[in-house]
């Protein structure tokens, strides 16, 4: 068998009232339409294809790598006309499952049984039973409890808004019958839409039977139509993740306080993450680590047993094992921290290495600076790496000593063991082992006060 998915993605999401096209709506730091295409992947389908509105090539450009074949629809006249776009890359004996680019987080699981479950040249439902099914498509049953048909909210009568059974819209049937039913479709109804729904009707009067099976989790089926429903799948997304690093040995001390963006984020057994941490992009804690409250970490690699202390900023960096940063620091822009070195608060680095053992430890900017071994940056050092036109680069070798307040205006080279003393401004390289002061001479004026 082969399987096709088509997810549909061409709605405008007015309600979301945003400029930013529905589909490409973050949760967890991964556009909406992103999370579908991930799980239609995990099925090994032939094909996924995305109808997209082509008047909005957003969503197109902004999942351009996604290995997917874009299906635009010109016009938006409702789901059944939105599945047929995608007909030209169906064959008459491929299964077909339906997605919405708007239900973000069903499951591989669900999505499986439903199509193991969809009888041979009939159509399988994923449907729902919800306490407050208003707006949704409503299951209409015989006698026998066969399903007959799919009424829109609109579209219903008193009768049958009582109906608890819902349409989530996620629908797995056969090419062939697809081919047959979607042109022979009208849009006689209250919407004026071509009804996707509409093709239970047809298969029950050719006597096909149409199968409804349910979710395993009710939050796999919300659609998001507004930014109160992202909100709280987002939530619920986040506690999913917050448990299964828990499971893998991770201590959260708060999981409504964690935060998870993007697909790359792995973390070792033995870490302990304070409350309000959000890790995004490509982000990897090792062993034994400690990430305290109020850190934010996009695109870092920590090893083992490393300390970020409260409400550091850190940004496309690597820290070695067993540094110490913060609290209150920012490191930004191609940071590389090395063993046991030590980075305090109220220090700011940016395109920077620090060698083994090395400390800022207070109140300092580092910039397009490499710094070696064992080196020790006193408080309120401030390497002066911009003339106005460019950035310079700044040396500082191992072992040297940099006297607090002070100035290093780049381009410098701080020779190995050398000692700048606190409060100079520096401007040529220093050789190795020396002393080198820009103090003004200290004078004390005696009995100063009384005369
Ligand atoms: C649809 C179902 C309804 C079900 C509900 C679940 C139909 C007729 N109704 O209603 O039974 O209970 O979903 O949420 O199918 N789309 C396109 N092109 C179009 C129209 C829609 O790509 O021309 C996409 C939308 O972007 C959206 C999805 O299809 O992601 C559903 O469309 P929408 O108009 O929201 O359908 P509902 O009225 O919610
Ligand atoms: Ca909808």
């Amino acid at each position: 068998m082969t399987l096709k998915v088509i997810i549909l993605a061409a709605g405008k999401g007015s309600r979301m009232l945003a400029d930013l096209p529905k589909v490409l709506h973050p949760l967890g730091g991964i556009p909406l339409l992103g999370h579908v295409i991930d799980t239609a992947q995990e099925l090994n389908p032939e094909a996924v294809c995305v109808i997209y509105n082509h008047e909005n090539t957003r969503v197109k450009d902004a999942l351009a790598s996604e290995e997917v074949t874009w299906v635009p629809q010109k016009e938006v006249l409702g789901t059944g006309h939105a599945v047929s776009q995608a007909l030209p890359h169906i064959n008459d004996d491929d299964q077909v499952l339906v997605l919405y680019g708007d239900v973000p987080l069903i499951t591989e699981g669900t999505l499986s049984y439903l199509v193991n479950t969809t009888p041979k040249e009939g159509i399988g439902l994923l449907v729902a039973n919800v306490a407050d099914p208003s707006g949704l498509g409503r299951i209409c049953r015989d006698e026998q409890n066969n399903i007959q048909r799919i009424v829109e909210h609109k579209d219903a009568t008193p009768s049958e808004l009582r109906i608890k059974e819902t349409n989530t819209g996620i629908v797995s049937t056969w090419g062939g019958l697809l081919k047959r039913w979607l042109p022979s479709l009208t849009n006689d109804n209250q919407q004026k839409e071509y009804y996707l729904t509409d093709i239970v009707r047809l298969a029950v009067s050719e006597s096909r039977s149409v199968v409804g099976i349910e979710a395993f989790s009710a939050h796999e089926i919300q659609g998001v139509n507004n930014r109160w429903q992202l909100a709280q799948l987002e939530r619920y997304y986040q506690q999913i993740k917050a448990k299964q690093f828990s499971l893998a040995g991770v201590a959260i001390k708060d999981f409504a306080r964690f935060d998870v963006r993007g697909r790359d984020v792995t973390i070792d057994p033995d870490v302990v993450i304070d409350v309000n941490v959000i890790l995004s992009g490509h982000v990897h804690l090792g062993e034994g680590s400690y990430v305290g409250p109020g850190c934010c970490l996009e695109n870092v690699t920590v090893g083992k047993n490393v300390t970020i202390d409260a409400y550091s900023a850190i940004k496309n960096t690597v820290i070695e094992d067993g540094a110490h940063i913060g609290p209150f620091t920012h490191i930004h822009d191609d940071c590389h921290i090395g063993k046991k070195a030590q980075v305090g608060n109220f220090v700011e680095m940016k395109q920077t290495s620090v060698g083994e053992e090395s400390k800022a430890k207070h109140l300092t900017y580092l910039g397009n600076a490499t710094i070696g071994k064992s080196v020790n940056v006193g408080a309120g050092t401030i390497i002066c790496n911009y003339d106005g036109k460019q950035k310079w680069e700044t040396i500082i070798k191992d072992g040297a000593f940099i006297g607090s307040n002070t100035a290093l205006i780049a381009p410098i080279t701080i020779n190995e063991k050398a000692i700048v003393g606190a409060g100079s401004t520096i401007s040529s390289d220093v050789p190795a082992s020396a002393l080198v002061v820009t103090r003004a001479k200290e004078r004390v004026v005696k009995d100063w006060v009384k005369e």
